[in-house]
């Protein structure tokens, strides 16, 4: 099966490069990332100008149909990692693949590594770890060895059964001044990009402003962030069950899939998405 290219595919395009893309950051243009996990919604997304795939382990819920992500296997995320890879490199290849480390798989910088390298031999160009300042010695270790890493703060959906559910982080001064405190940490760490999930606007931004080297990419997070994240079933309205109240349906304004990811991307670079009144905590 191919992926014809639509009325939008521009030109061939330069592939992204960690380099590239922190030029983007320090130029302000705004970076946007989409989750996939298989060869044909990569080259998609990949036509539609964004700029980050993320392999992201949600796959457990969007694709296995688990109720959380702990049961994502480093296997599984090879798997899909490798997809991804393909369906881009038969397209522009053009962006960033993010490789998503599952629960379980960097509970010390050591282990972290192994993992790490499993992804990255099968295509990705950098991962993602979720948790705060206890992580900044793995972020070091990883990039003194060639890792480019992502952190993901705030909800951090593989913490759930410490967290108590899927709810807003850093509502309270002294979670607010922790998450800050993350952020540091791990951009100090090497961490040039970092997620940020159900935080307050308020406080995404003022963490977006604190850092330097380190793009902030927000998923119910507000405007201010340096990009934005959407899951892929939730951007095209096909999510199962509960949809995150900041999730938009792009297919609502859109007649095909390619149509409404680059609405997604165009919206993001023009600031259109999101909209903070959805941000209300
Ligand atoms: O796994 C994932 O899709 C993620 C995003 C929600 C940021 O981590």
């Amino acid at each position: 099966m191919s992926v014809h290219p639509s009325a939008h595919q521009s030109a061939k395009r330069p592939a992204m490069t960690m380099h590239s893309l922190m030029k983007m950051y320090s130029e302000g243009e705004k970076i946007t990332m989409l989750t996939a996990y298989d060869a044909t919604f990569a080259a998609l997304a990949d036509l539609a100008g964004v700029e980050v795939i993320l392999v992201g382990d949600s796959l457990g819920m969007v694709c296995q149909g688990h109720s959380s992500t702990l049961p994502v296997t480093l296997d599984a995320m090879r798997y899909h990692t490798e997809c991804v890879a393909r369906g881009i490199h038969k397209q522009n290849g053009r962006p960033i693949i993010l490789g998503d480390m599952p629960f379980g798989t960097y509970a010390t910088p050591e282990q972290a590594f192994r993992s790490a390298s499993e992804l990255m031999r099968v295509g990705a160009h950098m991962v993602k770890l979720e948790g705060g300042a206890w992580l900044a010695p793995t972020v070091e270790f990883l990039v003194t060895r060639g890792i480019p890493v992502c952190g993901h703060i705030g909800l951090t959906p593989q913490s759930v059964n410490t967290l108590g559910g899927y709810r807003v982080q850093g509502r309270t001064d002294s979670a607010a001044q922790q998450l800050m405190q993350d952020a540091l940490q791990l951009e100090q760490a090497g961490a040039q990009m970092l997620v940020m999930e159900m935080v307050p606007a308020a406080l995404s931004g003022d963490i977006t402003r604190a850092l330097s080297s380190c793009a902030t990419i927000g998923i119910g997070a507000g405007v201010d962030t340096a990009g934005q994240i959407l899951v892929l079933h939730d951007m095209l309205g096909v999510t199962q069950g509960k949809v995150p109240k900041f999730a938009h349906n792009f297919m609502n304004e859109a007649s095909t899939i390619q149509d409404a990811m680059h609405a997604f991307v165009r919206a993001v670079k023009e600031q259109r998405f999101p909209v903070n009144e959805l941000h209300a905590w």
